[in-house]
């Protein structure tokens, strides 16, 4: 059992099949670059401690940048023997110092508080990838709804429609969304930046060795205050694979609205070339696809979020080893939004809008009969009674298959003496628009207030 990192106690080496279950080098080696940096600080720290000389620090760290440069060239990587990730790096440190020097390193700590400690440190920059990439879809929702601050479309609840709004207004619905997603990995961050390093195998060290020295010196904000914690807890883990899951979710729900948009019955859109595909068979087709990956990329980061969680479920304290499968959700999880939202930003950065046929539909459908409606309790009309006077409107409408605005002043007083002819006022989509002025509606001017304030959040990030 050469180079495992156990074997004192055992006569013989592990079954195969055991060493082939064993076996994480395939999704944990990406890992190596933050073990390589934990490594570092815990010489220094094995240093002050008086565990090793100046001489053997020097020695250690002159080791470790050799074994940092192979692995970053690919020269050095893991072989089919080594079990994980740090049975692999303490080969190669090893191999470089020697092992008198190599086998000091692993004094006080152990693989489990150093796996808590190298997770976390990808899922940071990780995190820091992703919301920027969300950042970038917020900005490309942005720049549309400026490109179109007063095209109105039919604003839809139940996909029926409902009322006016304003183009700017929906497409802003989505951005605050994707912003609220960005807020929350800057969020769970705080959580994130404790390191576990020096918690040992669950106890912590005796040692002497200083936690906050190694936390510090990888960029957390301090150690954790319970050992037991620090190498059993995974929620940061699922916390950012919870985040991760609602960011698909809600590129995914856009990605839908999208869809919907190209076909020929809505035809609100027209996708660029660049972000979409055609059809090996039928040449007139031009395909949503990536608006379709989304969908599909959402339904797995949600199994990516639900597998953590069930792994996580029946654990005792402190370490098990069924905590090795917290990886590979987490790092797919990380994998698609990674390739997904750059393509995401791009179609929605890249999407032609026909405002002329969207301003034509937004006020079918009577979707102005709220107007109707609220114009008469502003003339001091119960609602109650407004809404059923409202209703008999589109009833006499739909009969008679015309619209609200076709009604003569000499139907409308028909229907009741209170629709005298001022309701015209807000029978024109500018007119519905323009009334609904409150803080978060739709009219133009509580959208340029919208905008404001969201560039204010965008500016706070
Ligand atoms: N490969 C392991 C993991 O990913 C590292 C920790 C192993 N610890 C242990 N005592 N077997 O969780």
């Amino acid at each position: 059992n050469e180079g495992a990192l156990w074997g004192g106690r055992f006569a013989g080496g592990p079954a195969d099949a055991l060493a082939a279950l064993s076996k994480s080098t395939e999704f944990d080696w990406r890992l190596a670059p933050y073990d390589i940096a934990g490594s570092r600080a815990h010489a220094r720290v094995l240093h002050t401690a008086g565990l090793l000389s100046e001489d053997e620090l020097s020695g250690m760290l002159d080791a470790l940048d050799r074994l940092e440069a192979d692995v970053r060239s690919g020269a050095y990587a893991p072989s089919p023997s080594d079990e994980d990730v740090h049975g692999c790096l303490e080969r190669g440190l090893i191999e470089r110092a020697g092992a008198n020097l190599g086998g000091k390193l692993r004094a006080g700590r152990s693989r489990n508080d150093q796996i808590a400690t190298l997770g976390r440190m990808y899922l940071r920059d990780h995190a820091s990838i992703i919301a920027r990439n969300l950042l970038e879809l917020v900005r490309a929702l942005v720049e549309q709804a400026r490109r179109h601050p007063y095209a109105p479309m039919p604003g839809r609840t139940h996909l029926q429609h409902a009322q006016p709004v304003l183009l700017s207004h929906h497409l802003l619905a989505h951005a605050w969304a994707v912003l609220r997603d960005v807020q929350r990995l800057a969020d769970w961050d705080n959580r994130a930046a404790v390191s576990p390093y020096g918690s040992g195998a669950l106890a912590g060290s005796s040692l002497g060795l200083d936690p906050n020295a190694v936390a510090a010196e990888l960029g957390f904000d301090s150690a954790v205050f319970n050992s037991i914690d620090g190498t059993a807890s995974r929620d940061v883990y699922a916390e950012f694979a919870w985040v991760c899951a609602m960011a698909a979710v809600d590129v995914s729900r856009m990605s839908e609205e999208v869809t919907t948009w190209a076909t020929k019955e809505f035809s609100f859109v027209t996708l660029d070339d660049a972000y979409s595909t055609g059809s090996s068979i039928m040449p007139q087709k031009k395909n949503p696809d990536v608006a379709e990956l989304a969908r599909g990329k959402a339904g797995r980061l949600i199994g990516d979020l639900a597998g953590l969680l069930a792994t996580l479920k029946g654990l005792p304290l402190a370490y098990n080893r069924d905590l090795q499968e917290d990886k590979e959700p987490v790092f797919d999880a990380i994998d698609q939004l990674e390739v997904l939202l750059p393509a995401v930003t791009g179609m929605m950065a890249t999407l032609e809008f026909h405002t002329q046929r969207l301003a034509e539909l937004a006020p079918q459908g009577f979707a102005l009969a709220t107007d109707v409606a609220e114009w008469l309790v502003r003339q001091g009309v119960p609602f109650r009674e407004a809404h059923e006077i409202s209703g008999e409107a589109v009833r006499v409408c739909e009969d008679e298959g015309i619209e609200l605005w076709d009604l003569t002043d000499e139907q409308f007083t028909a229907i009741s003496p209170h629709l005298t002819p001022g309701v015209r006022e807000v029978l024109t989509v500018e007119g519905s628009l323009s009334s609904r002025n409150s803080q978060g509606g739709t009219a133009p001017d509580a959208v340029a207030q919208q905008l404001t304030e969201l560039e204010r959040q965008l500016a706070e990030l």
